[in-house]
């Protein structure tokens, strides 16, 4: 394990903004941070970081947490990755021995074995046979030292063990070596996939070598050109983009990212001083990839070699672009040259000139394509039409859809209403499903439904005093005149008669007096460890500000809420009291249950007294309620 008091110190110097701003880009709302969240695809941002209490909590997934956990989540680290990550980023040194001794998951021992064979094969570059091929290919490309230093190019030798041999030595077990996709296995013989060949290590968000992919160097009918990884638990091809790790803060400066296909063309835009662009390695996109591009910019340029497969790739991605609400744009490049080729012959200026010069809106780029293709049939013209207005109602934002309905409309010489009446007519039709009912109550259900209100009355009083107390746990207050020291004291002593009726804040109300007992006042952070893993949860959803979601209405009505905290003695007060007086409620309800059931006089009369007690403590609560909550 890693020491605990490195864990600590990592946690005291991390900043949660800093660290979720490294994946996606988040804008000041009060006293928070927020952004459309990075696990969804949503519209309107739901993802909250707090700095004063160092968490994120995603509203819309339900998903929250410290800064660990945002790794886990936004770049599937490991927990050990994840400390390694932010050791790295905040100076904090870890001992490589006791990373190697603590390898708890299949992921660990993947990044681990991969990132040593990508260190071997740069080293390799300093070998005779690599300095003699690898770099002369280097050379006749025009990749400079620099972009082989950025990228971490390397070389396979020539060999069919170089590689298991030098895994061998360094004692990885055989079996992880065949997992991480870097040996094979053919009767009974390991050999290494990867013989004679450039390798181009495959990055994930946080820079950590997840695959490889590696070009043949002398041009061969009968070879791949490139071999791949293959996927793993680690590398799941169409979760990632190439170069993103590169990119990433690029995209996110320049507001726009360029997608193009190969690793050589991300490696030579980058060469001439473009530094926002990515690479889907061959294939169509994925929602995943765009959701990956979306974390930072809404502009895409796809830049595809002139071909029409290429092309045609692009365009069976486009409702899923525009679906996330990314502007789509297109730059087709002259016969035989591809962004490689193209950008080192013109140089940064030209070649950026040339793409702002060429760059195609892509519905736009779609209706010219199957216009051209099509004017002469009218069948599938009428085809063609319903597949762009399809494509165009997936637009979320109504204004961009008439725009795009006008443009089509005057490309397509179609009456822009009957596009328009079409257009509706899908709409409506996906709108249907959507508001479809959910669920419904069975029969025997809705007898219950009173009883159920009170129980989720209670759910809710219970759920809010437990956030003020996970809230405001450690702070100062003295009571009503009462001598008291600190909230937490006084919150346990309010709830002493209280049966709180959900499990896990029974155990969170017991950690809190446990510690407090002995003479600690803690308050999230001491949730966010392992060791509390099953009250993480609860205690992210708790440590969630009231009013947070709440901006929009505050500022649409003017209404100023105050801050909770200014009024933390009563608000709490109050809180613990509605939760009492739900708790009655429903006591009389049991109460009265058993009176209406089959019992005998004696049985009847000590009901019945029960009953008269509960109201007049009902009455009573109520009366102090009003007395607090009018002040
Ligand atoms: N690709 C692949 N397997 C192949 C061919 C291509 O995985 N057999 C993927 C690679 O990610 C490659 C991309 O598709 O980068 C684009 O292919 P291509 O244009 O042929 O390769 P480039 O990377 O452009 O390589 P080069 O410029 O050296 O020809
Ligand atoms: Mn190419």
């Amino acid at each position: 394990m890693i020491d605990n008091s490195i864990i600590q110190e990592i946690k005291e110097r991390l900043d949660i903004v800093e660290v979720v701003s490294d994946f996606i880009s988040l804008k000041k709302s009060g006293s928070n941070y927020k952004a459309l969240s990075p696990f969804t695809s949503e519209k309107t941002p739901s993802f909250f970081v707090s700095p004063s209490k160092q968490i994120f909590k995603c509203f819309s997934t339900g998903k929250g947490g410290d800064a660990i956990e945002f790794l886990r989540e936004v770049d599937s680290m490991t927990y050990i990755e994840a400390i390694k990550y932010l050791g790295e980023k905040y100076g904090v040194e870890i001992n490589e021995y006791e990373i190697d001794n603590s390898v708890s998951s299949e992921k660990d021992s993947l990044l681990i074995i991969l990132n040593k064979s990508k260190d071997f094969f740069i080293n390799n570059l300093k070998t005779k046979e690599g300095k003699n091929i690898a770099l002369t290919y280097f050379e006749h490309r025009v990749i400079s030292k620099e972009m082989i230093k950025k990228f971490e190019l390397g070389y396979s030798l020539d060999k069919w063990n170089s590689l298991y041999d030098n895994l061998k030595t360094l004692k990885y077990s055989e079996k992880l070596m065949v997992s991480a996709g870097l040996i094979l296995e053919k009767n009974n013989k390991k050999y290494d996939r990867f013989r004679n060949r450039i390798i181009f290590p495959i990055h994930n968000i946080s820079g950590k070598v997840i695959a490889f992919g590696a070009r043949q160097i002398k041009d061969d009918e009968n070879q791949p050109k490139y071999i791949n990884s293959p996927e793993t638990t680690l590398y799941i091809k169409s979760n990632i983009l190439y170069g993103i790790y590169q990119s990433k803060n690029s995209i996110r400066k320049d507001d726009k990212c360029y997608l193009v296909e190969g690793y050589t063309d991300v490696i030579s835009l980058f060469q001439i001083g473009i530094e926002n662009v990515v690479s889907s390695s061959g294939t169509s996109l994925t929602a995943n990839q765009i959701k990956l591009i979306g974390r930072y910019t809404k502009n895409v340029t796809i830049l595809y070699d002139g071909d029409q497969a290429g092309i045609n790739a692009s365009l069976r991605g486009l409702d899923l672009i525009l679906e996330n609400n990314l502007n789509v744009r297109i730059v087709t490049f002259p016969e035989n040259e591809d962004p490689d080729s193209f950008s080192k012959k013109l140089g940064k200026n030209k070649f950026l000139k040339f793409l702002s010069e060429n760059e195609t809106d892509l519905i736009k780029y779609k209706t010219d394509q199957l216009n051209e293709n099509y004017k002469n049939d009218p069948i599938k013209k009428s085809e063609l039409v319903i597949d762009i207005i399809t494509s165009i109602s997936k637009i979320p934002n109504s204004i961009k859809r008439s725009i795009y309905i006008k443009d089509c409309s005057d490309i397509l010489k179609i009456d822009e209403n009957i596009l328009i009446t079409e257009m509706n007519k899908l709409l409506l039709g996906s709108n249907k499903t959507l508001n479809r009912p959910q669920f419904k109550f069975k029969e025997n259900e809705k007898n219950n439904l009173a009883v159920k209100e009170v129980d989720s009355a209670i759910n809710f009083c219970e759920k809010e005093c437990l956030r003020m107390l996970v809230n405001y746990g450690t702070k100062d207050f003295q009571v009503f005149g009462l001598d008291r020291k600190s909230f937490i004291e006084y919150f346990l002593n309010e709830i002493e008669d209280v049966a709180f009726e959900n499990k896990n804040y029974i155990e969170i109300i017991n950690i809190f007096k446990m510690e407090l007992e002995n003479g600690n006042v803690i308050d999230i952070n001491y949730f966010l460890t392992q060791e509390h893993e099953d009250l993480k949860k609860d205690i992210i959803d708790l440590s969630a500000n009231k009013y947070e979601l709440s901006d929009k209405w505050k500022n649409k009505f003017n209404i100023h809420v105050n801050d909770e905290f200014d009024d933390l003695k009563k608000s709490t007060y109050a809180n613990i009291l509605r939760f009492k007086f739900r708790l009655i409620k429903k006591m009389i309800n049991e109460n009265l249950q058993i009176l209406n059931s089959n019992i005998d006089y004696k049985k009847q009369q000590e009901t019945i007294k029960i009953h008269n007690k509960l109201k007049s403590v009902e009455i009573d609560i109520a009366k102090q309620l009003g007395n607090v909550t009018s002040i």
